[in-house]
């Protein structure tokens, strides 16, 4: 809350902090740290994509489901459908009410994996998810950017099996990580690049500076 001359109160709206990176980076684990990290400093909420929300985790299960055929447009769609729900349901709310909210993916996974993975265009995508987020943008994203090969043989190494996206060749995965490359070199005052191959106490470090500008006024 902040007060106004007249006395008056007004919240400020909460930050919005996106992870972003190809499978296997490590993307879930910093988020569980880093949220750790801000909980002991102000109101802070985790959640992630698709899922956060029942609708959207419904849908989750069918985007993952390896047995189910999913025609490239039909899967931009059911992610920008479980998008519009968690942005209506939770993240919306959240952010007007100041809480801040760190977010284990967002669209430019979609511009990414179907944008430049699937092949539909990063614009095409990036109008559709305008629809379904009303434009939400997030004050910053972080970038968790490993060598294909290394993401791949790191997520090899789980007991999981791959869900129906991880199951993507090599190429596709190449081509999804040169997409964050150029959307982070198109926007670097949003996106701070973090090299995921370092220990995962220096990744939580820079992390933890990349967020200490967040409370700057000029943002
Ligand atoms: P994850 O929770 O393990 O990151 O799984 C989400 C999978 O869905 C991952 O393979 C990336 C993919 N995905 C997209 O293709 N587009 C999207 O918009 C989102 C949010 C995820």
């Amino acid at each position: 809350m902040t007060h106004g001359e007249n006395g008056s109160v007004a919240s400020v709206r909460g930050k919005l902090i996106t992870l972003e990176g190809i499978d296997g980076v490590g993307k879930s684990t910093l988020a569980a740290a880093l949220h750790a990290e801000i909980a002991r400093e102000r109101p802070v909420e985790l959640l992630r994509e698709p899922g956060g929300v029942a609708l959207s985790e419904r849908i989750r299960d069918l985007v993952k489901d390896p047995e189910l055929r999913c025609d490239p447009r039909a899967e931009a769609l059911l992610y920008a459908a479980a998008r519009a729900q968690l942005v209506d349901e939770r993240l919306r709310p959240w952010l007007d009410a100041g809480t801040w909210v760190l977010l284990d993916r967002f669209v430019d996974s979609s511009l990414a994996y179907q944008g430049a993975g699937r092949g539909l265009g990063v614009e095409a995508i990036a109008e559709l998810n305008d629809f379904a987020t009303g434009s939400i943008t997030p004050d910053l994203t972080l970038l968790l950017r490993l060598d294909p090969v290394t993401a791949r043989a790191r997520q090899d190494k789980r007991l999981v099996a791959p869900d129906r996206l991880e199951q993507e060749e090599h190429a596709f995965f190449a081509t999804v990580a040169a997409a964050y490359d150029e959307l982070a070199a198109a926007d670097p005052r949003r996106f701070r690049v973090l090299d995921a191959d370092d220990t995962p106490e220096n990744v939580l470090m820079l992390a933890r500076i990349a967020l200490a500008d967040l409370d700057s006024p000029r943002r």
